[in-house]
């Protein structure tokens, strides 16, 4: 048989297969030993872990060389550590020169393409805001993990970097050079960043002002168990030492470096500046949506030779720049925490702040959202905040960084409106407080106004938004300025005579239009009214119920809930308007004015029946009719049905399952039927 020198000598073959397998033991068993001995986490049963041993033991003993000190069959317990001990990289870690704006891209575009002299493409990366680290793997294995420190030398932080799940302690794949050098960035995601930031207030320690601040403390930590609490990330951007062997172009190396394990950004490869401005605009958009936070993009040459042809200057290469976005988040102080009432009357509390440059804009005020919100955050006056502002949204506190001493105490809701001076009403369904003083409120002018005129409400023709806006806002003292709904009705036609687009028949339509709306019919009236919760069909149902605005005024929760539709929150809603003395006022204008709506005509009411007059009180389950058809009928018959029983109740009309209302009718000796007898008297 021909043995052709492509055939491996046997010997020679499995003498490397034990060396493998030694090299393989020796590595599993120190990342062991660090598990176990520096983290209290180990990650294989101890039966595993001393099999493997013995097996590392058995193999060095056959091999017959002399054993190196540092393997694990030798020494007890964890590597020595070398935290924070100084580490020169092999080669150094150069940094990124910026870019603010797009002329100062397009100059380093020009640069470029003038050292080039050929077409030539760029890959483009998010600028991750993180910290970089220097990982040399010596014949694949992770031996030092040192921070950039002054880009020759930084501080050793391997035992830390080594509670990083998104970085190999070997690298899979031939090919290897002996010696790697790979870059890249730590950094904390936003929701690990949220996460440590909950538990450390919960812990009542310091927050962390943004995931940046967090991953470089969390990474310079003497324990690397605390590190490990931390929940860091790594994206590899880059390689020293070695990186030419492993590919020839930026998007070539990141690949590699996938391939070796390592988490790596998306990336695109584009020509020229346009193309590279236009993407810096999309990503704009997208940086919120990212689970980790990124300060720019960065512009790089792609091919390695063009690269090494453009060079560097003392710390940055001259092949790359890094486009920052405008920071979203600032730092400042709080001075003051007012409460702002808006357009519809929710009132929320707003930080009035020392200014402060957010995203490129000149911010001093802030908004808390609600008081659930600041109570969380419990933000105090005095306090040192982050504020923020992305993309169109309104700027807002995010959280307290520090605190100066004696704390200013918590803020707590105001009981009126900071503009009206209506009391506030605070619902239990939702978390916003607001002014009850909806009629009268300057705050919520506009929008009541925009709503009383408008069809299905006063339905005044010709007095459209526009109009409105231009209304309210005229000069004090103007025959025109509206300040109340009940203004309208005092309107001098004739100021409007020599003003732009006010024709003569446009002002006699609107006098008209404001004249036929004098005579719109209570539910009409009530619906532009704009009561919370009252739509136009509960306005006719309050309406038909009561007749008379007086009625629905003074109408008590009771009565109130009787009518369909109107469940307490309603209910509650049409009395806090009604007890708001500021909208009284407003109503007795409106009067005043003339603008008052005619009592409904009750229904004929066939007198001799049995119920009518009588107060009527429904409870528990009704087999044959609904219960809101009931209510209906019997107000037909000229009863009044109401929600709960009270010594003036007439009648109870139990269905099945009736419970406290029945037992208290009881008690109360009040009359009670069935629903048979209730079908009766409706037939
Ligand atoms: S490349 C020679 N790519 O930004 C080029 N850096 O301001 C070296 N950074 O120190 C860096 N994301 O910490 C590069 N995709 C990325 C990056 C990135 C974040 C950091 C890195 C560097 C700093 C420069």
């Amino acid at each position: 048989m021909n043995q052709g020198p492509t055939n491996p000598d046997p010997n020679r073959e499995a003498d490397r297969q034990l060396r493998d397998r030694i090299e393989k033991l020796r590595a599993e068993l120190t990342e062991h030993n660090y598990r176990y001995y520096l983290l209290d986490a180990p990650s294989i049963p101890d039966a595993e872990y001393d099999e493997m041993l013995r097996e590392l033991g058995r193999l060095e003993k056959s091999l017959a060389e002399p054993v190196p000190a540092d393997s694990p069959t030798r020494t007890v317990g964890a590597p020595p550590s070398h935290v924070f001990e100084p580490r020169e990289h092999l080669t150094p870690l150069l940094s990124l020169a910026n870019a603010f704006n797009d002329d100062e891209v397009r100059d380093f575009d020009r640069r470029t393409g003038e050292m080039v002299g050929e077409p030539f493409q760029y890959i483009v990366e998010p600028k991750i805001d993180g910290l970089a680290v220097n990982l040399r793997y010596e014949n694949g294995t992770l031996a030092v993990a040192a921070t950039r420190g002054d880009g020759r030398a930084g501080e050793d932080v391997t035992d830390n970097i080594r509670t990083i799940a998104d970085i190999p302690w070997h690298l899979a794949g031939a090919d290897l050079p002996d010696l790697l050098e790979v870059r890249g960035e730590v950094y904390m995601s936003k929701s690990s960043f949220e996460a440590l930031n909950h538990a450390q207030e919960t812990a009542g320690e310091k927050l962390f002002a943004n995931p940046r601040n967090a991953a470089a403390g969390s990474l310079r930590q003497l324990d690397p168990k605390v590190t490990a609490a931390r929940k860091l990330s790594f994206f590899a951007y880059g390689a020293g030492e070695g990186g030419a062997q492993l590919a020839a172009s930026q998007s070539g190396l990141l690949l590699r470096l996938k391939e070796l394990g390592f988490s790596i950004q998306g990336y695109e490869k584009l020509q020229g500046v346009e193309e590279l401005l236009k993407h810096y605009r999309q990503w704009q958009q997208r940086r919120a949506t990212l689970p980790y936070e990124i300060d720019g993009l960065v512009y790089k040459v792609d091919a390695f030779n063009l690269q090494q042809e453009i060079g560097a200057v003392s710390r940055s290469p001259r092949w790359a720049i890094a486009h920052k976005f405008p920071a979203e988040e600032a730092i400042t102080r709080v001075k003051r925490i007012v409460w702002q009432v808006g357009r519809t009357g929710v009132i929320t509390p707003v930080a009035e702040m020392i200014p402060v440059k957010v995203a490129g804009v000149m911010v001093s005020r802030a908004t808390l959202h609600n008081i659930q919100e600041l109570q969380r955050k419990d933000v105090r006056e005095g306090d040192e905040v982050v504020v923020r502002r992305a993309g169109d949204v309104i700027p807002e506190v995010v959280r307290v960084v520090a605190v100066d001493g004696e704390r200013a105490p918590m803020i707590t809701a105001p009981v009126f409106c900071p503009v009206c001076g209506s009391h506030v009403e605070r619902s239990e369904a939702e978390v916003a407080i607001r002014c009850s003083g909806g009629l009268s409120c300057p705050a919520q002018l506009k929008e009541r106004l925009k709503h009383f005129v408008s069809r299905g409400a006063m339905d005044i023709e010709g007095m459209g938004e526009k109009l409105i806006e231009m209304l309210t806002d005229e000069p004090e003292g103007s025959p025109l300025k509206l300040k109340s709904v009940a203004d309208i009705y005092r309107i001098d036609f004739d100021a409007f005579t020599g003003r732009e687009g006010f024709g003569r028949k446009k002002i006699d339509n609107l006098k008209l239009a404001v004249e036929i709306s004098k005579q719109k019919p209570l539910s009409k009236f009530l619906f532009a009214l704009g009561i919370r919760h009252v739509g136009e069909v509960t306005a006719i149902s309050l309406s038909e119920a009561f007749c008379s605005m007086e009625a629905i005024m003074d109408a008590d929760m009771e009565s109130l809930q009787a009518v369909d539709d109107v469940g307490p929150e309603v209910a509650a809603s049409i009395r806090s308007f009604f007890a708001e003395a500021h909208n009284r006022e407003v109503l007795s204008a409106l009067k005043a004015s003339g603008i008052w709506p005619e009592t409904v005509k009750a229904r004929e009411i066939p007198g001799d029946h049995p119920l009518a007059g009588k107060i009527v009180v429904l409870t528990g389950t009704l087999h044959q009719i609904k219960r809101s058809d009931a209510h209906e009928r019997l107000r037909k018959l000229g009863a009044k049905p109401t929600g709960s029983v009270s010594k003036n109740t007439d009648l109870v009309i139990a269905g099945e399952n009736a419970g406290s209302k029945l037992s208290k009718a009881e008690s109360l000796g009040i009359r009670v039927v069935d629903e048979a007898q209730l079908m009766e008297w409706l037939a």
